[in-house]
């Protein structure tokens, strides 16, 4: 199987930029149009969270005219982040039934690809940072424990410390209670998520846990704990998540144009002329 995952889009209605200098609307088209030209097509996408700026029915709006070319071709899994509001998003996406499994959490489990995606929603209302609950925690344990089928996990928030500071005072409040379900099972392939703006891997919880860079701005890489809170304007990225002979592999795909391809061939010398 191969799952592209996408995250934290920002998109702001009337395709606004985004703290005045990101255009994220664009940015977003051009990594759809990237992903729809892949040699592979992917057999589902996930977007793990900030979907839009402010949780604004009418970014939403925006948001659906911009994925329509990619949920015309693949199916997309969607996810809520801090920036993002359940029931705009709720109803933006009608048609998406996976949405509304349960209220009022957008949490939510897949089965229908050779791996089960189990979508959590880690969004505190009103808070930059998340939390899973008792009853969100026990939902996932009871997920994990009726199929052993190969999953993944998807959430916004990344259940690990980054070292990047002023993201990690916003990150998941109770990480080692989601560890402690976690370790219980041993079908958990990944952990994915996003919020850090960054392509990021760390051990965690007898699995891997990774961080999918966005398809617009990316969190400054400053590792102290008094980094200022600024993005800059790395190229834009998304995850390509393979099964493999060794697992589950996972593939950072740039969007933008960098050159190439190019063949693996020393250039040929043509003969130079005799001289006489
Ligand atoms: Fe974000
Ligand atoms: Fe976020």
């Amino acid at each position: 199987m191969l799952l592209a995952q996408i995250s934290d889009l920002h998109i702001k209605a009337d395709r606004a930029l985004a703290y005045g200098v990101v255009d994220t609307a664009t940015m977003l088209e051009r990594c759809v149009q990237r992903l729809l030209a892949l040699p592979q097509r992917p057999d589902a996408v996930v977007i793990t969270g900030d979907l839009v700026d402010a949780g604004r029915p009418d970014e939403y709006g925006l948001l659906r005219e911009l994925l329509a070319p990619l949920t015309r071709c693949v199916p997309v899994y969607l996810l809520p982040g801090n920036h993002d509001d359940r029931a705009a998003l709720r109803a933006a996406f009608p048609d998406h039934d996976y949405l509304r499994q349960w209220e009022p959490f957008v949490q939510y489990a897949i089965e229908e690809h050779p791996l089960r995606l189990l979508a959590l929603d880690t969004v505190v209302p009103g808070e930059a940072g998340g939390a899973l609950c008792g009853q969100r925690l026990a939902w996932l344990e009871r997920a994990l424990a009726v199929s052993g089928r190969p999953t993944i996990v998807a959430l916004h928030h990344p259940p690990f410390a980054s070292g990047i500071g002023h993201m990690d005072r916003i990150g998941l409040s109770n990480a080692p209670q989601l560890a402690a379900v976690l370790r219980k099972y041993r079908q958990v392939m990944r952990v994915i998520a996003g919020h850090l703006h960054r392509p990021i891997t760390c051990a965690f919880a007898g699995t891997v846990a990774s961080v999918c860079p966005s398809p617009a701005h990316q969190v400054a890489l400053d590792l102290s704990s008094a980094a200022p809170d600024h993005f800059v304007l790395e190229p834009p990225a998304f995850y390509l998540h393979v099964q493999t002979d060794s697992g589950l592999v996972t593939h950072t795909a740039y969007v933008g144009k960098f050159g190439g391809p190019y063949p693996f061939r020393e250039p040929t010398t043509s003969p130079q002329p005799a001289k006489t």
